[in-house]
């Protein structure tokens, strides 16, 4: 079992940094505190000290820790460097490579990957600086427990609370014991609606919450896989131990697939992207008047199909692709698992009651070149291990 470097930054969130160490512990590890001033403020060292039984980091200079340089030799020693909670100030510095104490400076010197659990206040947490530096450490690899919605200590309501221990520890010894049968493949999910922007209030969007394309992360993840989640705008907080990318319209949510495709072993596309756009967004708030409104819409970018087109003569990456339909799903589904040039399509019939958009469960038909099966209805979470469990059956053929 691997030896875990627990930052701990100043936030009211640090009483749960207890919580986490024990958490740890009992998954088998073994577990440093690292706590910064600010943390010292709301939790005494000695609780951290009993728990992990070691002495708690609280200085670069203490005197007895300079004649290995502690925080090179440290480094090289841990299996996980956890930040928990992760002020924004903490985030920055990262961000940044700013190495003014042990932590900062740990970051730094170790190889160790990296999760943060954030933790802060709402318009903190979406600030143009705090977004950039998130985004940043995202793309150097660093991986997130995203915060929880609810109660903050500073009395709003909104996101921003530190993720729950069990959901941190879990996501740490994800990164600790990577081991799956979709160990070594990287996974490209897309999920949620998008947005299109009419004016600068209105958009067009759709039904879709984002719980089918998540779920289909979170086990894939599960599985070992390293997870790239392209997400239209939804309110779910990033699975464990997934890369979550956030994006609003159909031609971000291109992009960003294209941008990650040709290290993808396969590609799930869960989201409901909007087939239209309108022509042009006006710059204001479009005035109404008695007068009737025409929008003109124009087509968006089919990312699937252009995922298809770019395969063309290759087997690799594995296409699946969804289908929400009213009517005939199976037989819409396989028309577009031809003119898509795709391995699955996952057919939703979302006039049912039971399936489709914004429920826990579902009901969905998988259509491939040799048949079909239909799933009984189940919760999102099952069917998701279903197509992955099909899923990895046409990897292994490819
Ligand atoms: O998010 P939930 O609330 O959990 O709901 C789940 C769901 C109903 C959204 C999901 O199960 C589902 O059916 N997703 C696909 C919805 C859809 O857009 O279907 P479609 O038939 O319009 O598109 C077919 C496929 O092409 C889809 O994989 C879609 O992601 C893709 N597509 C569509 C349009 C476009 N411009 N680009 C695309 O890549």
């Amino acid at each position: 079992m691997a030896l875990v470097a627990l930052g701990v930054t100043g936030g009211i969130g640090a009483y749960k940094a207890v919580e986490i160490a024990r958490g740890l512990q009992k998954r088998g590890h073994d577990v440093v505190a690292i706590m910064s001033h600010g943390a010292l403020k709301f939790v005494g060292e000695v609780t951290f000290e009993a728990i992990t039984k070691r002495r708690v980091i609280t200085d670069q200079y203490a005197p007895g820790a300079n004649a290995d340089i502690e925080h090179i030799s440290l480094a090289t020693d841990i299996g996980l460097l956890l930040v928990a909670p992760a002020t924004a100030n903490v985030i920055g510095k990262f961000a940044h490579g700013i190495a003014d104490d042990f932590l900062t400076s740990l970051y730094l010197a170790t190889r160790a990957p990296v999760l943060m659990a954030p933790a802060m206040n709402t318009n903190m947490l979406e600030h143009d600086a705090v977004s950039r530096n998130l985004a940043t450490l995202t793309a150097r690899g660093v991986r997130f427990v995203d915060p929880g919605q609810g109660y903050l200590a500073c009395g709003w309501v909104g996101k921003g609370r530190l993720a729950e221990p069990d959901d941190v520890v879990e996501a740490a010894h994800h990164m600790l014991q990577p081991s799956g049968s979709l160990l070594g493949r990287m996974v490209l999910v897309t999920a949620g609606p998008t947005y299109e922007d009419i004016d600068a209030v209105r958009y067009i969007g759709n039904r879709s919450s984002g719980k089918m394309g998540y779920a289909i992360a979170a086990e894939a993840a599960r599985r070992g896989a390293r997870v790239v989640l392209v997400s239209g705008p939804s309110s779910l907080p990033a699975p464990p131990g997934v890369e979550l990318i956030r994006v609003r319209g159909a031609h971000n949510m291109h992009a960003e697939v294209m941008r990650h495709a040709a290290e993808a072993h396969m590609i799930i596309m869960a989201a409901a992207v909007a087939d239209y756009r309108p022509a042009a967004r006006a710059s204001g708030k479009i005035e109404k008047s008695d007068a009737p409104l025409e929008l003109a819409l124009v087509r968006t970018p089919d990312i699937l199909a252009d995922l298809g087109r770019a395969r063309t003569g290759r087997s690799s990456p594995l296409l699946i692709g969804f289908a929400a339909e009213v009517g005939d799903p199976v037989a819409r589904a396989r028309v577009k698992l031809r003119l898509k040039q795709v391995d699955m399509i996952v057919a939703n019939d979302v006039s049912r009651p039971d399936a489709g958009f914004d429920l826990d469960i579902n009901a969905v038909t998988l259509v491939t070149r040799d048949g079909e099966e239909a799933l009984p209805v189940a919760a999102k979470t099952a069917v998701a291990a279903v197509i992955l469990d099909r899923t990895e059956r046409l990897l292994a053929a490819v």
